[in-house]
């Protein structure tokens, strides 16, 4: 699909984006706009580079494809000056291999982080109460009447969550678990962050004030202490070297058997085989995941975990948030095509 036809920067956009507004910046920029309807999802390098072709200005691409040397130099090949990512994260991002060849990559920080925080909640809170298992569970025509102990899951309340990665979507995160939940927060990040302390110690001064039990934060020096102390974990780190399988066999082991893990950052933080393993030997060991480590396959056997409630990467779509991203990503290209620069980049 083509806009703006007479427009003399040419943006490609890898897949159909939601919303107007992004087209409405392109367009309004000078740029002819070409998006993609390719149905392939994951869309290989080869069928990228023909999407750029011979002359393109910029593109908006998805987390799906592998922008690595030979895209970006397939860009530069075409007089390319802008990637946008459509997605906060950017591990499918080589940077260097764009900065190398003068192209500024952008992402989409900000519109999402309470959309995912959100999900990052719903999935502790479906895992902790069990409530897709008891959702299967009634469809199945097997209720026969309230009992003691039908589907006993854990009670959040007063409880220690812990998060790895204080950043815009852990802290996030962590308000909903602390200010909903009462629970105490222990969090490790290589950076305090003293926004996230401070709000924390007044809420908890808040209900010491009002007779009730206050709540604590705690900044850890290590994963490990995280995960020996807390009852529910979530991850909210970037996917890098130092983060691939922070979550392992050894390390679940350290986690309390009844636990809750959630994952709503990028799949290959966890080995999900090892994972799995755990859970098939701690019933009661729950865990939530958005995403996974060969997206879109799940690890054998993970699909057959009743303690496991799986979603299809969703933490960013609510329609708000997709058009948001769309938004972000046209004004990142638009920018740098006006010579302004990005709107947002990675470790804005
Ligand atoms: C991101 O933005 O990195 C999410 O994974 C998709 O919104």
């Amino acid at each position: 699909e083509v806009h703006n036809p007479s427009g003399a920067a040419r943006v490609v956009v890898t897949k159909p984006l939601p919303g107007d507004r992004w087209l409405q910046i392109l367009t309004a920029a000078g740029c002819r706009v070409e998006v993609s309807q390719c149905p392939d999802i994951s869309q290989d390098v080869a069928t990228v580079k023909k999407l750029i072709g011979s002359r393109c200005d910029g593109v908006i691409g998805q987390l799906t494809e592998d922008w690595g040397a030979e895209l970006f130099e397939a860009l530069k090949a075409a007089g390319g000056r802008a990637y946008s990512n459509y997605a906060v994260g950017y591990n499918n991002v080589k940077v260097p291999e764009a900065s190398k060849r003068g192209i500024p990559v952008g992402n989409t920080p900000g519109v999402l982080t309470e959309t995912t925080a959100e999900l990052a909640a719903a999935l502790t809170l479906a895992a902790a109460r069990r409530v897709p298992e008891a959702d299967v569970f009634m469809r199945a025509g097997k209720y026969k009447g309230w009992l003691p102990d039908l589907f006993v899951g854990a009670l959040l309340q007063n409880k220690t969550v812990g998060i790895v990665g204080a950043g815009r979507i852990g802290a996030a995160y962590a308000r909903m678990m602390v200010e909903g939940h009462k629970m105490n927060l222990v969090y490790y990040d290589p950076y305090p962050n003293k926004g996230l302390e401070e709000y924390i110690r007044k809420y908890g001064e808040l209900l010491r004030h009002s007779g009730e039990a206050p709540v604590a934060v705690r900044r850890v020096e290590t994963v490990e202490e995280v995960l020996k102390e807390a009852d529910v974990v979530s991850l909210h780190c970037n996917l890098d070297d130092t983060t691939r399988h922070l979550i392992n066999a050894e390390r679940l082991r350290m986690m309390k058997p009844n636990a809750v893990l959630v994952n709503a950052a990028r799949g290959p933080c966890i080995d999900e085989a090892a994972l799995v393993a755990h859970m098939k030997k701690h019933p009661d060991f729950r865990a939530g995941l958005d995403v996974f480590e060969h997206e879109p396959a799940m690890a054998p056997g993970l699909a057959d975990l009743p303690n496991a409630v799986i979603v299809p990467h969703i933490a960013s779509a609510s329609l708000w948030t997709r058009s948001g991203m769309a938004t972000l990503a046209a004004a990142n290209v638009a920018g740098v095509i006006q010579g302004f620069g990005a709107w947002a980049k990675p470790n804005d």
